[in-house]
C-alpha cells in the first residue's frame, strides 16, 4: 500500500457531493429520486453567459491569463461591489476556480499549524476540512435556532477570548441554515472584533444575491469599514448565475493577502479557465431584474417547502432569509424508539422514500436534514409528501 500524507488523512470527501452522487446513480438506474441534496440552482446558466463562452472560444481566448484573473474581470468585480456600498480596487480582487479555491488559498496563506479559527455551526462542510489541510484548528461554536443560527456577540467574545483565535469564518446567507446577518447584527460583530485586533475574518457571501429581505445581503466591510484591513470576502458565480460547473469564484481583501493568494495560485492551478472569465465579465452586466426573477422563484419555493415541513408533526423548521436551503430539525424522530441518528434517517429516506437529503451531522448539527429547494414546486411538494409518509410508517 502506498503511504498517503498525514495531511490528507485529516479530511473526508465532501458529504454533500457524496449524497448527490448516490442520488444521481439511483436515477441512472431508473429510480425516481427526488434530490434535495444538491447545492446548486436548477436553472441553466443565463443566455448571456452561454453566448459569451461561445464567443470567447471563437475569438481564440484559450490561452493562459494572468494567474489572478483578467484585468477586466477584476475591474468588473470591483465595480459590482459598489452595489453593496463598498469601494474596492481591482488589486484587492483575485479570481479563482470557484469560491472553494478562494477559501482554500486564503486558509493556506493566513493560518499556520495550530492556529485556532472559530466557525459557528451549523457550517458548510468545507470550512473545517480546509482548515485541517492548513494544519489549523477549527473551533466549532454552536448557534441556536432561536438565534436564527447566528453568533451571539457575547458568545463570540467569550469564544475569541478563551481560544485566542486568529480567525473567524462567517457565512451569510448561510449554507446550511439560510440564516443571514442583518446590518445591525454585523455591526455588533464589528464591535466585538474591535477588542480583538489580530483576528482576521473570512466572510463568505457566495449566496448574497439569493436573499429575501432585500436585494443583496449586507456586506460586512460595507457595514464595518474599519474592518477592511482584516476581512477577506468570498463570492462567486456558481449560485447567483447558475455557473456551478464552470467553476468561477473570487476573493476580495487587503492587497497583501490577495497578492499572497495569487502567489499560491500561480504555483498551483494558475488562472481560472480563460473563457469562463470572459463569460463572467458578461454575467456581471446582467440586469438586476433578471437576477431578481430567479430570486423570486426561490422565494416561492422557500415558502412552499417551509410551509409543508411545518405541517409534519414533530418537525421544526426556521424560515431561512437567504440561500436555497431549509434546515428542519427532525430530532423528535431520533432516539430510543426512532432512528439512531440523522445519518440513519437520511439513509432510510433515500432507500425507502427515494428522497435525497443531506444529514445535519455533516454540518455539525446532528438531528437536522438539509433540504435544498432548488427544485420545481411539483418536486418539492411530492418530496415532502414522501418524507411525511415515510415518517408516518
Ligand atoms: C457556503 C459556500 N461557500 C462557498 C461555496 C463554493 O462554491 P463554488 O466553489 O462553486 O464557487 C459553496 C458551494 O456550495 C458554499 O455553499
Amino acid at each position: 500500500m502506498i503511504k498517503l500524507s498525514e495531511r490528507i488523512g485529516r479530511v473526508e470527501p465532501s458529504a454533500t457531493l457524496a449524497i448527490t452522487a448516490r442520488a444521481k446513480a439511483m436515477k441512472k438506474e431508473g429510480i425516481d429520486v427526488i434530490g434535495f441534496g444538491a447545492g446548486e440552482p436548477d436553472f441553466d446558466a443565463p443566455d448571456e453567459v452561454k453566448e459569451a463562452l461561445k464567443r470567447a472560444v471563437d475569438q481564440g481566448k484559450t490561452r493562459y491569463t494572468p494567474a489572478s484573473g483578467i484585468p477586466e474581470l477584476r475591474q468588473g468585480i470591483a465595480a459590482d461591489y459598489a452595489h453593496r456600498g463598498r469601494e474596492v480596487d481591482p488589486s484587492e480582487v483575485i479570481v479563482t476556480v470557484g469560491g472553494k479555491q478562494a477559501l482554500f488559498n486564503a486558509t493556506q496563506v493566513l493560518f499556520d499549524p495550530g492556529d485556532a479559527v472559530i466557525i459557528p455551526t451549523p457550517c458548510w462542510v468545507s470550512y473545517p476540512a480546509q482548515l485541517h489541510l492548513a494544519g489549523a484548528a477549527p473551533i466549532l461554536v454552536n448557534t441556536t435556532a432561536e438565534g436564527g443560527h447566528k453568533l451571539d456577540p457575547e458568545v463570540l467574545t467569550e469564544s475569541l477570548a478563551r481560544t485566542q483565535a486568529r480567525g473567524l469564518i462567517l457565512c451569510s446567507p448561510s449554507n446550511p441554515t439560510g440564516g443571514t446577518y442583518t446590518a445591525e447584527e454585523l455591526r455588533a460583530v464589528g464591535k466585538v472584533l474591535a477588542g480583538f485586533p489580530d483576528v482576521v475574518v473570512l466572510f463568505d457571501a457566495i449566496y448574497d444575491r439569493i436573499y429575501y429581505d432585500g436585494e443583496i445581503a449586507p456586506d460586512l466591510v460595507a457595514v464595518c469599514p474599519e474592518l477592511s484591513d482584516r476581512v477577506i470576502t468570498f463570492n462567486g458565480f456558481s449560485k447567483t448565475y447558475s455557473m456551478t460547473g464552470l467553476r468561477l469564484g473570487y476573493a476580495i481583501g487587503p492587497k497583501e493577502v490577495i497578492a499572497a493568494m495569487g502567489t499560491l495560485q500561480s504555483q498551483s492551478t494558475s488562472n481560472a479557465t480563460s473563457i469562463v472569465q470572459y463569460a463572467a465579465v458578461e454575467a456581471l452586466k446582467i440586469a438586476d431584474e433578471e437576477i431578481a426573477g430567479r430570486r423570486e422563484a426561490f422565494r416561492r419555493r422557500r415558502d412552499l417547502i417551509v410551509g409543508l415541513l411545518r405541517e409534519i408533526d414533530g418537525v421544526e423548521c426556521e424560515m431561512p432569509t437567504g440561500a436555497f436551503y431549509a434546515f428542519p430539525d427532525f430530532s423528535s424522530f431520533l432516539g430510543a424508539e426512532g432512528f439512531a441518528d440523522d445519518l440513519e434517517l437520511a439513509a432510510m429516506l433515500l432507500n425507502d422514500a427515494h428522497v435525497a437529503a443531506v444529514p445535519g451531522s455533516a454540518f455539525g448539527a446532528p438531528g437536522h436534514l438539509r433540504l435544498s429547494y432548488a427544485l420545481s414546486e411539483e418536486e418539492i411538494t411530492e418530496g415532502i409528501r414522501r418524507i411525511a409518509e415515510a415518517l408516518r410508517r
